[in-house]
């Protein structure tokens, strides 16, 4: 009989679906660039091998799959994906569809939909998250592409998705690039609760002389509170391992250092190209970048001197903060969802998608509940922030915020992203701003024009009379 799903890619992502799938008792064809890692894949497969066909030709791969096919592409991003469109579309009838599970840009998945729909072909971006370990027993999954793909998809993807109270993560967002738009944006929102943590960490290890245990500690109980995310419970963790190779926290022996691959800084761009800003994400993929400048950072340090004095907050005003910080965060990052969704014309369900991001998903928090709670409900200018809990909870805890960012920028602790986060919120809460200033400079040098309070139309100032 033919397999409901083909899998090609068996990298850690891919092999770790593939096996999902044949858990939950589907038939599931596979295959991968270099053959010679299949038959190490099936060893590895154990008691499930009989749910998994493997096949070494592309053309037999194919012939495997039950029509209308659906064939789930787990391999690099970019010019890979272009190839394997190019070598597989040609075997492939009209209604087959082909998904991209991997973090890609969401422009190359629009047009790479548009390419294979003049063909009569289906193409699916599915942001996949969670990880290795999310992949395996329940990943949140983002989908994008057409009805008739997601009919097919759905009974499937229901199944191997994270539940959260037995709602399964995974729904179909919109079009082709909508669900690689929602990944992308969800990275974004990676990146800067990550870089919240890790400034919390740098307060309480450089401001308050913790151990990294004691901090670990300290992350462990806040993960039982209102702070409750996957983030914070792994940091907790890796906080408490000491290097086997030295006896040094482990954390010690890590590079200062941060990677990136792109998802972070293309929300930023994609944010500043819709005339948005997220500057907390912003402040988190620059604050990445000034990481690996490491050589750099050390010749500063002798240079322009590196004290850094006690910090005047404890533990408990630091989670409030971390608490502030982490509602603007996903805050900003609704924002860009809801930017694009006007954009690309996409009626993004934002409930939906808080909901999908509460089990599987690296940025799962107990917050995301009530962020889905908040969408639907009404929200006074459609802003997270002042939804009624949020605005009560922003009230509490921007004061220990304000406390946390004056103390650490007094003590000359680098505090981008929770500093960034209390910059937008004063930013925000102004009625009366100062690009009144802005303007009259425009219209000084430049005869650039303003609108007067309550009047329409361009006016100039006396400065040109
Ligand atoms: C996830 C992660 C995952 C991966 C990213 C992170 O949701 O499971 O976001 O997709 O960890 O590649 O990207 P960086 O390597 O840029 O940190």
């Amino acid at each position: 009989s033919k397999s409901q799903i083909g899998v090609y890619g068996l990298g850690t992502m891919g092999s770790a679906l593939a096996l999902n799938m044949a858990d939950h008792g589907f038939d599931v064809a596979v295959t991968n660039r270099e053959t010679d890692w299949i038959a190490g894949f099936m060893a590895e497969a154990g008691d499930l091998a009989g749910k998994l066909h493997p096949y070494d030709k592309l053309k037999d791969f194919v012939a495997g799959l039950a029509t209308p096919r659906i064939i789930l592409f787990m391999i690099p991003s970019g010019k890979p994906m272009d190839m394997m469109i190019e070598s597989i579309a040609p075997l492939l009838e009209a209604g087959d569809t082909i998904i991209d599970g991997g973090n890609a840009d969401f422009h190359a998945t629009r047009r790479r939909a548009q390419t294979l729909q003049a063909q009569d072909l289906h193409f699916v971006g599915m942001g996949v998250s969670g990880g290795e370990k999310g992949a395996r027993f329940g990943p949140s999954m983002m989908v994008g592409g057409t009805a008739h793909s997601w009919q097919q998809l759905r009974p499937i993807l229901r199944r191997i998705a994270a539940r959260f109270e037995g709602d399964p993560c995974v729904d179909h967002l919109g079009p082709d690039g909508a669900g690689h738009f929602v990944k992308t944006v969800h990275n974004g929102i990676e990146y800067a609760d990550m870089q919240v943590i890790a400034e919390v960490y740098g307060l309480l290890r450089n401001g308050a002389a913790w151990t990294p245990a004691q901090i670990g500690e300290m992350f462990e109980r806040w993960d039982r509170g209102p702070l409750k995310s996957y983030l914070v419970e792994i940091t907790g963790k890796a906080l408490q391992y000491d290097d086997p190779v030295t006896g040094h926290p482990m954390v010690d022996v890590i590079k200062d250092a941060a990677g990136q691959k792109g998802t972070g800084r293309w929300t930023v761009v994609e944010a500043v190209r819709m005339g948005q800003s997220a500057n907390m994400i912003e402040a988190a993929v620059g604050a990445r970048s000034w990481s690996s400048e490491k050589d750099t950072r050390q010749q500063a340090q002798a240079i322009l001197g590196g004290a850094r004095s006690a910090i005047d907050a404890d533990a408990d005003t630091l989670a409030e903060a971390f608490l502030a910080s982490r509602v603007l965060c996903y805050a900003q990052g609704f924002r860009i969802l809801a930017a694009a969704s006007v954009e690309y014309d996409w009626t993004l369900d934002f409930a939906r998608i808080a909901e999908i991001w509460r089990a599987g998903c690296i940025i799962r928090s107990a917050l995301l509940d009530d962020i889905s709670e908040a969408f639907r409900g009404d929200l006074p200018a459609g802003q997270l922030i002042l939804a009624p809990k949020f605005a009560e909870m922003l009230a509490r805890t921007v004061p220990a915020l304000r406390q946390v960012v004056a103390s650490a920028v007094h003590g000359g602790h680098a505090v981008p992203a929770m500093s960034a986060a209390l910059a937008w919120y004063d930013t925000m809460r102004q009625g009366f701003g100062t690009a009144n200033i802005i303007q009259a400079q425009r219209d000084f040098f430049g005869h650039h024009g303003f609108e007067r309070l309550g009047e329409e139309g361009k006016h100039h100032g006396p400065w040109w009379d």
